[in-house]
């Protein structure tokens, strides 16, 4: 298994991963925020592809096994308001390995190559967001080391 930078090439193939990964984040969810729209995966691959691969940053790591994806992390640098000391930190905005692959080490190898990357960027901070339902995830975030720091809340309007 290695971890390496993703490049353009393997966005098609991430595409599916990603599919999973909302299926995944749609089935803790009772809220249709996670429901895909027609041609997401398309959308998807666009976007990563035009914004965040190639770019200074932001920053996508893949897993491979035997030529074949298994596991994937995307982040990026996100700057703070100008009005707090500290000008920037970094943002993990999709983290997943495939369900027959987890508990076997390759998140972790995964975080650590991102957290090199957030540090050869000079940040002190790493943030990532979690479903509040998602009670696998958030163990292993604090194994990890993450500390619970702000609940973000959600209101249907009817
Ligand atoms: C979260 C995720 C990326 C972690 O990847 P992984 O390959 O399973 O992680 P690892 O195997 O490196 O496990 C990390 C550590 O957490 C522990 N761990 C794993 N699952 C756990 C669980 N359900 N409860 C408690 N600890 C757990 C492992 O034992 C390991 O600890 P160790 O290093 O001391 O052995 C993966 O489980 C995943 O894709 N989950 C579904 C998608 C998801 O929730 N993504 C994040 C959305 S915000």
């Amino acid at each position: 298994m290695i971890i390496r930078r993703a490049t353009k090439k393997d966005v098609r193939e991430l595409a599916g991963l990603w599919d999973k990964f909302m299926e995944y984040l749609q089935e803790l969810d009772s809220e249709p925020l996670y429901e895909r729209s027609k041609d997401s995966r398309d959308e998807w691959v666009k976007y990563i592809k035009k914004k965040r691969i190639g770019k200074r940053d932001s920053v996508m790591f893949v897993a491979e096994k035997s030529r074949a994806l298994i596991g994937y992390c995307m982040a990026h640098v996100e700057k703070n308001k100008p009005i707090f000391k500290v000008k920037k930190y970094g943002h993990c905005d999709e983290f997943f390995v495939l369900e027959g692959y987890r508990g076997k080490g390759i998140g972790t190898k995964l975080k650590d190559t991102l957290f090199d990357w957030f540090k050869s960027r000079r940040l002190n901070y790493v943030e990532i967001g979690v479903l509040a339902l998602n009670f696998g995830t958030i163990k292993v975030y604090r194994h990890w080391g993450f500390k619970d720091h702000a609940h973000n809340m959600l209101l249907h309007l009817q």
